[in-house]
């Protein structure tokens, strides 16, 4: 699966996993590779696994059977804890500590690594800074003193802290305006590009997956379905099930042309 001389920062390898009392697998026999460098949008229905799949490479669930390899390391016998630490994780749910400033959030990998409190705090309004929030405003708020949007912006400045290689984002733009929503992805990829990040998203809007990534994986029960270049997607889809996917942007678009244009007034 590597191609050429690109390194593969992330495989999985004929990967499956059934949770206990699971009826069928979660992931049946799903092999990937995310080259160095890249963003890899993940989508596909409720319950098909991309959040699986995301846990699998950070080691929050072991497979049943398969390997997975990070940074060329099989990651079966590597401490969980510490792959964690050096693998940025953005939640579903955002998951930030309510009882804990914007800044201690941000600091949590680099203490624990031991890192010198100088270091963490000049390291902490870095990434204020860099996710778009002002260090003097928002370093001692609490959590629950911010929107939504920005809760998220702290997710992400909490996850690139220890200045991990690999990013994990499981929906992380849920919940949010859809300006705000554009925004933060447009960041997310600038981000992704400036540190030289190797990026796994997950996502249910196909315009986002479209615009964002090198790469999309589509799944369906527990499965990979396809893997591809947006455009080879586009140009070439495995069946009818990722046709339709992929003319969702299209189709609404149309609709939305023909909604307008039969508007009285418009
Ligand atoms: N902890 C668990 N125990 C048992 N079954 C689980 C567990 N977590 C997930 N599953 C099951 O595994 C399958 C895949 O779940 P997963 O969370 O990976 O889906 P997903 O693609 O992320 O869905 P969504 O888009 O709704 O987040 C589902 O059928 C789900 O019910
Ligand atoms: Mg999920």
């Amino acid at each position: 699966m590597l191609t050429g001389a690109m390194e593969s920062a992330i495989v999985l390898d004929e990967v499956s996993v059934t949770y206990p009392g699971g009826e069928r697998p979660a992931l049946d026999r799903v092999s990937l590779a995310v080259p160095e460098g890249r963003l890899l949008v993940l989508v596909g229905e409720s319950g098909s696994g991309k959040t699986t799949t995301l846990h699998l490479i950070n080691r929050l669930i072991v497979p049943d059977r398969g390997r997975v390899l990070v940074l060329g390391r099989d990651i079966a016998g590597v401490d969980g804890v510490a792959l964690r630490r050096g693998i940025g994780f953005v939640f579903q749910s955002i998951g930030l500590f309510p009882h804990m400033s914007v800044a201690a959030n941000i600091a949590v990998t680099p203490s624990l690594l031991g890192w010198p409190q100088d270091d963490v705090a000049a390291r902490v309004n870095e990434l204020l800074t860099l996710v778009g929030l002002a260090p003097e405003v928002f370093s001692r708020r609490s959590p629950a003193s911010l929107s939504g949007g920005q809760q998220q912006r702290v997710g992400l400045a909490r996850a690139l802290a220890a200045r991990p290689a690999i990013m994990l984002m499981d929906e992380p733009f849920g919940a949010l305006d859809p300006l705000t929503r554009d925004e933060l992805s447009a960041e997310v990829r600038a981000i992704h590009d400036r540190l030289g990040l190797t990026t796994v998203l997950v996502t249910h809007d196909m315009t986002e997956a479209l615009l964002l990534a090198d790469l999309i994986g589509v799944m369906r029960d527990g499965r990979l379905v396809q893997v591809g270049t947006p455009e080879a997607l586009l140009a070439r889809p495995a069946d009818d099930g990722v046709r339709a996917l992929f003319e969702h942007p299209r189709r609404r678009t149309e609709e939305l042309a023909r909604a307008l244009h039969l508007a009285p007034g418009v």
